[in-house]
Parts: structure tokens; sequence; C-alpha cells
């Protein structure tokens, strides 16, 4: 009886509409890797030292160096209001809370999520996001990593991004030892920039991070030292 229906499936398969639909879906999971110009942090935040407060090690969270980056941008570059999408546990929505402002969306409630009074929390899915919600000089994607949505959130950050603004996306290289680029996030945010800007689209390695930002770097050697604060229980 197996038999007979696998045998079916076959037949079935070889028409013309199912062998699109299954080619469709090939070329679907098949996107092309953007390899971004790499830059070490120590030549893009010469003597970065930051001690990081509060994180979680869940799965998808940001890493100490990660977050270390994000706030050495936000500092070393004056920026004063940020736009995380994605929030999940809140860890990198408490770290940037301590230096400026921001918003922070996630299309999903979770437990026992940090709280920052200088963060106002949004459930919003990336792709209804509108000018409502005002320019940023700092913006952090870390929401759905398929190329759609990374695509979307890409040409939305770069609507509502100040002038000389830096954005920062998670997950462009994969976890592990060996960090491979992600295909589906780099080729998300490299359709989702503006052809002229995406000069200036970086990979650092020390991170999981691409990051946009309008200047030109020179490798250089510089101590970066990245604290993570424990807290007794
Ligand atoms: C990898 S986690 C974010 C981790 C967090 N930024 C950090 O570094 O600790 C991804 C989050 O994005 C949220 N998310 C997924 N798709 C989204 C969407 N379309 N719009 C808004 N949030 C989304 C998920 O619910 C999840 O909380």
């Amino acid at each position: 009886m197996k038999i007979i229906s696998f045998f079916r499936f076959l037949n079935a398969a070889r028409q013309p509409k199912y062998l699109k639909l299954m080619l469709n879906q090939y070329n679907k999971d098949k996107v092309p890797v953007y390899k971004f110009k790499k830059i070490s942090i120590a030549s893009i935040l010469p003597g970065l030292s930051e001690t990081i407060d509060y994180c979680q090690f869940g799965d998808g969270s940001s890493y100490p160096i990660d977050i270390a980056l994000y706030k050495g941008l936000i500092k070393r570059y004056n920026k004063k209001r940020f736009l995380e999408i994605g929030t999940f546990k809140g860890g990198v929505a408490e770290n940037l809370g301590q230096i400026c402002k921001g918003v922070s969306i996630d299309c999903k409630e979770w437990e026992n999520r940090t709280i920052n009074n200088n963060v106002e929390y949004l459930m919003l899915n990336s792709k209804d996001i509108s000018d409502k919600l005002g320019k940023f000089d700092f913006i952090f994607i870390d929401g759905n990593h398929t190329f759609e949505y990374v695509k979307n959130d890409t040409e939305k950050a770069f609507q509502l991004l100040e002038k000389d603004g830096i954005i920062v996306w998670h997950d462009y290289l994969k976890r592990g030892l060996i960090k491979e680029v992600n295909p589906p996030v780099s080729a998300g945010i490299m359709l989702g920039c503006p052809p002229d800007k995406q000069k200036y689209l970086y990979c650092v390695p020390e991170t999981l991070c691409a990051v946009y930002i309008e200047r030109e770097f020179k490798e250089a050697k510089s101590r970066v030292t990245c604290e993570l604060k424990v807290e007794n229980e």
C-alpha cells in the first residue's frame, strides 16, 4: 500500500505545476551570499573599553562583545535615540537604555523581560513599522532572520535613519567556532540597502554583526576590553 502511494507521489511530482513549485522553493532557499568588507572592532572603535551590565545567554541573544560594539558605537558617535527590532528578553534594550533613549519592538511578549525606563517597548511586527515611530540615529536589527524580513527591516531602517545614523544587524555571521556568513541575512541587508550606501557595509568579525556606518576605516592595532559585570545572587 505504501509503495503504491510513493509511486503516485512520484507521478504527481512530475506534473509541471509541482515541478515549478519545487523549483521555486529551491531558488528561495538558495539565496546568494554577500561578503562585506571586514573591519576589526579595534579599528572601528580604537581603545574600546566596555562593561556589560546585564546579558542573557539564551538562544539568539547578543554576546557581550556584540553589546560592547553597540554601546561603543552609540557613545563614540554620540547617538541619542535607538530603535531595536527584536527585544526578546530585553538584554540589549537594558544595556542601551543605560546610555540613551530608545524604542524596542517585538511581535511577541516574552516572560521575564527586563524593563528600562529609558526604553519604550512596543508589541509590533516589523513589517508594520511606519514613520509614526519617528527618526533614529542608531538602529539595531535582530528580528526574523529570513531574507524577506531582513530586507523589509533594512528598507524600513533606512527610511527612519537620521543623517549620519548607524545600523547594526545581528546574526550576519553564523554562531559557532568557524564564523561563516549567514546567506539570507547577508542578502536581505544587501538588497534592502540603497545601492549608493552599500559601500559602507562592514562585517565586524569578532562579533556576529554587520554595520552600516558612513565612514572609511583603516585596519589598526589597538587594545579592546569587554568586561561582563556579574551580580551575586
Ligand atoms: C534573536 S531574538 C532578539 C534578541 C535580542 N535582540 C538580543 O540581542 O538579546 C529575535 C526576536 O525577534 C522577534 N521577532 C521575530 N520576528 C519579528 C518581527 N517580524 N517583528 C518584530 N519582532 C520579531 C522574536 O519574537 C524574538 O524575540
